[in-house]
């Protein structure tokens, strides 16, 4: 790979074939994925239905210029918004996430007139853009994770809530590498607070969404409705098309505003076949219900993990956005932890500043496959009390 720039750790570089949970090397090694590619894939590799459109797409028309979004478009918003609990709302269609969050940023500036926006200190909004560099001067960062809670009413105060433009939430957890999820009580209190001040409610669902944490999204835990929804990862499978959703009155402002926000890719036909498809797929096989018992079932095992062994510190998830957190220990890390299950044929996540492991799974996986992963763990964990 002297071709391929090292912007971050690439640990294996010849799997060749993905199918269900699975995916296999040039030697034909079988993997069991507990990421699910980038947490993408959510209703697993290779999926028939999904190959299926993709290829008739592919026939028809791949990309249009953005002048002409067609009716694959339309029918994508449409189901969309419904999952989204905002039907006459509106929609547009980009590629990735971090396109999906810096749009809704840009967007909610624009509505409100407001720069500064609030959001978690350690959750990840974006790659690039205000979003990705979260600058002192753009955003109010907010920790909940290091402080007690009379801490945290403290700094409550020192919020200038009337400057807020938008409370950018990321269900997931305040950084969904941690797998850490916020105080349900905190979270609505910052979103009233910024909605009596004029601001704005954006959820960065690129990970908890579809299903992701046992809902069809993250912020249905916290019972509050977004004004904007931000969509990428699980919609399309692992195709590259994210989708931010927004209540109408927003849009009609913005529509009407003079914003104008145009990429190459915006709403073309293929990425809006897929996603439109992603959607279906989940309402007909319930993957969001089923997802959340497989989840449940996994939290147990890792939870019995924690009982049994010394060197787990906590077990924590919600749905099937789990942790596995490490005890310091001499010889033993979340690092040395992912590269044995490597050798043993799993692919998970890991966080060396959390010393965690995580796991993001397709929905679609089973008990077997999570079994098989927990008595690999176990054989690990073993190896260290010899
Ligand atoms: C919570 C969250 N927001 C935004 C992004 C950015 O998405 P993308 O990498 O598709 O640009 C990610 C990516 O991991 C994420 O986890």
């Amino acid at each position: 790979m002297e071709h391929l720039l090292q912007s971050h750790k690439i640990t294996k570089t010849d799997f060749i074939r993905g199918q269900g949970c699975h995916l296999y090397d040039e030697q034909g090694k079988e993997y069991l994925d507990f990421e699910s590619g980038c947490w993408s894939t959510a209703l697993g590799h290779s999926h028939p239905r999904i190959n299926q459109v993709m290829e008739a797409q592919i026939k028809q028309v791949v990309h249009l210029g953005t002048y002409y979004p067609n009716r694959l478009a339309e029918d994508a918003a449409t189901a969309v918004l419904e999952i989204v609990g905002m039907n006459d709302g509106k929609c547009v269609f980009l590629s990735s996430g971090s396109e999906a969050v810096e749009f809704a940023v840009q967007a909610a500036r624009r509505i409100t007139g407001k720069h500064l926006l609030l959001t978690f200190s350690n959750s990840y909004l974006a790659a690039y853009g205000s979003a990705g560099r979260k600058s002192a001067d753009e955003w109010c960062l907010f920790d909940w994770s290091a402080s007690t809670e009379a801490e945290q009413l403290e700094r409550l105060n020192e919020i200038p809530f009337e400057k807020i433009g938008a409370f950018v939430f990321e269900p997931g957890g305040s950084g969904s590498a941690f797998v850490r999820f916020p105080p349900k009580e905190l979270v609505q209190l910052l979103a009233r607070r910024v909605k009596q001040e004029g601001g704005l409610l954006i959820a960065n669902e690129i990970t908890t969404g579809l299903g992701r944490t046992g809902k069809w999204f993250g912020f249905q835990h916290y019972d509050y409705q977004p004004d904007i929804v931000s969509i990428g990862k699980g919609l399309g499978n692992g195709y590259p098309v994210s989708a931010i959703a927004m209540q109408q009155e927003l849009a009609e402002k913005l529509e009407h505003g003079g914003f104008y926000y145009v990429q190459s890719h915006q709403n073309d036909p293929l990425g809006c076949a897929i996603a439109k498809e992603v959607i279906a797929i989940f309402r007909e096989e319930n993957w969001v219900e089923k997802g959340n018992q497989t989840g449940l079932y996994f939290l147990e095992g890792l939870k019995w993990l924690e009982e049994k062994y010394e060197i787990v510190k906590e077990a924590r998830g919600r749905g099937m956005l789990l942790g596995l957190a490490f005890q310091p220990h001499a010889s033993f890390s979340a690092t040395t932890a992912y590269f044995a299950l490597l050798e043993k044929g799993f692919l998970a996540g890991f966080s060396p500043v959390g010393n965690l492991l995580r796991f993001d799974p397709a929905l679609v996986i089973g008990k077997d496959e999570i079994d098989l992963l927990s008595k690999g763990l176990e054989q690990i964990f073993a190896r260290l009390i010899e």
